[in-house]
């Protein structure tokens, strides 16, 4: 069973004038323990469907799953019961400047009424797994962005929940520090086996520990694909563009087919067949020259994709067995 389910999930905000559809029927399943990533451009409806996922946002169709309960169908007092299996975080840390890091992270569980003796303990404990002990009594002001998201995810995981929804999370911090919050993410994940969210429009962000991917544009999900798969064969042009900015490419801009005689393709290989000499094979084997025009690789969580940008020279009837070749290499080939 998957840990949440989005059925058909629309949002519209209206006033007396417009109306806009922020979030066109969505569904997406999420598996326990696996980190799931929401990237889109800006006003895409990435806010509002994760806010739809508490009922922040109250959806104007559809249904939440969570562990199979419809959140949708809960009264108040239920849904509070319900939310609080639901931690979250945010761009901008949403920290209570009056109040100290202990302060901030015990309110969850002061709201819970557990005893001082208890919290005590459990904000301790928090503070030693986000390794903040040393800030216990620095108020926000005092501390640095990622200093501030890492008392935030406390404060987010204090009542042990089974999911934590981040909203570009690193979005406001250095890359440096994006990484030490995105290593923490997957503390998490792997030692507490909280399933995570996480909407962000940084591409490195879904390289560096999603599992999978939904892209969305318009409000609506356009593509949704292992990170894998992504980066191997992506099935939309945003999602093409996303990649590109990533590897600081601007093969789009520059490497134009009608400037080149040859046929031009881009290879794309995951793992095993990122280590195989491909392109020498091809040499040895076909009679074609090769003109290689770009290439990168890329670590993902679970392996390595390699891309190549390549002039293949020759008959038609040579390439066509070259690409037969290629495809019994398991490598994925675009004609560009
Ligand atoms: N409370 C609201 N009232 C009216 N319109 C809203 C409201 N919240 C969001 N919208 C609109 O819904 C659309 C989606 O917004 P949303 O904030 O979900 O996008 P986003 O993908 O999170 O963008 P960003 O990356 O900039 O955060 C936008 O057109 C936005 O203007
Ligand atoms: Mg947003």
């Amino acid at each position: 069973m998957f840990l949440i389910e989005i059925s058909n999930v629309s949002k519209k905000f209206s006033n007396s004038t417009t109306e806009i559809d922020a979030v066109k029927n969505v569904s997406l399943k999420i598996n326990k323990g696996e980190i799931f990533g929401i990237i889109g451009l800006s006003g895409a409806g990435k806010s509002t469907l994760i806010r739809c996922l508490n009922r922040l946002e109250e959806p104007t169709e559809g249904h939440i799953l969570i562990d199979g309960v419809d959140l949708i169908n809960l009264d108040k007092k239920d849904l509070r019961k319900e939310r609080k299996e639901i931690g979250m975080i945010f761009q901008h840390f949403n920290l209570l400047s009056q109040k100290n890091v202990y302060d901030n992270i015990a309110l969850p569980l002061q709201l819970e009424k557990m005893d001082k003796a208890k919290i005590d303990n459990r904000v301790n404990e928090l503070l030693e797994y986000v390794d903040l002990k040393d800030k216990k009594h620095s108020y926000p002001s005092e501390l640095s962005g990622g200093q501030k998201q890492r008392v935030a995810i406390a404060r987010a995981i204090a009542n042990n929940p089974k999911i934590l929804l981040s909203d570009e999370g690193t979005s406001a911090l250095d890359p440096k520090t994006t990484k030490s919050i995105l290593n923490l993410l997957k503390k998490i994940r792997d030692e507490l086996n909280i399933t995570i969210v996480m909407i962000t429009h940084q591409m490195e962000v879904v390289k560096e520990v999603c599992d999978r991917v939904a892209i969305m544009e318009n409000g609506q999900v356009i593509e949704e694909n292992t990170v894998e798969n992504l980066f191997k064969e992506p099935k939309t042009k945003i999602a093409k563009t996303f990649i590109n900015s990533l590897q600081g490419n601007i093969e789009d801009e520059i490497i134009h087919p009608n400037d080149f005689q040859g046929k031009l393709i881009r290879l794309s290989f995951l793992g095993n067949s990122a280590k195989k000499p491909i392109v020498s094979k091809v040499i040895r084997n076909f009679n074609i020259d090769i003109n290689i025009l770009s290439g990168n690789i890329n670590k993902l969580q679970s392996t390595n994709v390699g891309h190549l940008v390549l002039e293949l020279i020759g008959e038609d009837e040579e390439i066509n067995k070259v690409f037969l070749f290629l495809k019994n290499e398991d490598v994925h080939v675009e004609v560009i």
